[in-house]
């Protein structure tokens, strides 16, 4: 298995799979080899790393992945790593398995992950990859962009339907407690109406920009609604719905789900996954660890994983304050 003297890197991905993962294990997998590298792959995540899984990864191993969304490495939410106990057992297969650095791929939760093993001492990279598109670190992450395109998708479909009977459609979105995947998607999909966590608004609010919309000859509305928005998809429907009288509007609600997770990569993510863990393979070479790669202005920026710590990606609040502009 081992062949003695080589330099070993790993790679694993963790947390929800994002379009684009593959790309990003292939390039890792690839930049590592031509550096001279050996290159394990951790199955699903830092649950395999504790549990001491590992498979040998060569080019062939990470051959017809770019076009695939999921991850062929397979990942998990691990909640043993949030213990000392966790951490520990992690820490002693970094150790026991040799390896010089571990590149993990993912999003707030695994770099989390990534931050407590480097302050103990583990080399490790990471690469900002999740839909939620709220990594600090990175001002797009790998999967956000081809989750924003499934979005747009699903709403342009929802818009046709919607204009035909004249309706108003409530379209949940994810992004868990951040409200940057359902701002792209309204902006993108032209939504009369976006709720986010970020911004306080109260359902009669929103009920008025439905009501206006209608007054200036609209035929339909479309709310895209974030998950975690304080009036989510079912309180603004359960609000509208007791006002159905006052208001006028008949409404539906849909709830995109996973179906923004699956998926092929569009081209931008598979770009940029090859640039990141390309570049993740060249900062382990160098001997750079304590650190995640992002992109920045359009270039891979690399930022120091202890700088995570308890750090929110601020909302572009002057796009919120276009797409209102827009939605006239
Ligand atoms: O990966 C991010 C995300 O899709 C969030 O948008 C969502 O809230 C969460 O994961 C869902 O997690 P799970 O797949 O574990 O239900």
């Amino acid at each position: 298995m081992a062949t003695v003297g080589l330099k070993r890197i790993a790679v694993l991905t963790s947390g929800g799979d994002a379009p684009g993962m593959n790309a990003a294990v292939r390039a890792v997998v690839r930049s590592a080899i031509a550096h001279g590298y050996e290159v394990l792959g951790i199955p699903h995540g830092y649950s395999g790393l504790i549990d001491g899984d590992f498979v040998p990864m060569d080019a062939r191993a990470v051959g017809g992945i770019i076009d695939r969304g999921g991850t062929v490495l397979g990942t998990s939410r691990c909640e043993r790593l949030k213990s000392e106990e966790g951490c520990s057992a992690a820490l002693q297969r970094i150790t026991a398995l040799r390896l010089d650095t571990l590149i993990v791929i993912g999003g707030n939760g695994t770099h989390e992950g990534a931050r407590k093993l480097a302050q103990r001492g583990a080399h490790v990279i990471g690469i900002a990859s999740t839909i939620d598109n709220d990594l600090p670190s990175s001002e797009v992450a790998i999967g956000a962009t081809t989750a924003v395109d499934t979005a747009v998708e699903a709403i342009d479909r929802l818009r046709v339907t919607a204009s035909a009977h004249r309706r108003v459609f409530l379209v949940e979105v994810m992004g868990r407690d951040s409200g940057h995947l359902a701002l792209a998607a309204g902006v993108a999909g032209g939504a009369e109406a976006i709720a986010l966590p970020e911004i306080e608004q109260d359902p009669e609010h929103i009920a008025a920009q439905i009501v206006a919309a209608y007054e200036r000859g609209k035929s339909h509305a479309i709310v895209v609604v974030a998950e975690g928005a304080r009036h989510n998809a079912d309180a603004l429907a359960d609000h509208f719905h007791t006002h159905r009288a006052r208001l006028g509007f008949e409404l539906r609600v849909t709830k995109l789900g996973h179906i923004q997770r699956g998926g092929k990569p569009g081209v931008y993510d598979r770009v940029m996954a090859s640039r990141l863990g390309a570049a993740a393979a060249s900062h382990a070479v160098a001997g750079e660890h304590g650190l995640t790669l992002g992109i920045v202005n359009g270039a891979v920026k690399s930022t120091p994983l202890a700088s995570l710590a308890g750090a929110i990606k601020p909302l572009d609040r002057q796009l919120f304050d276009l797409a209102q502009t827009l939605a006239l």
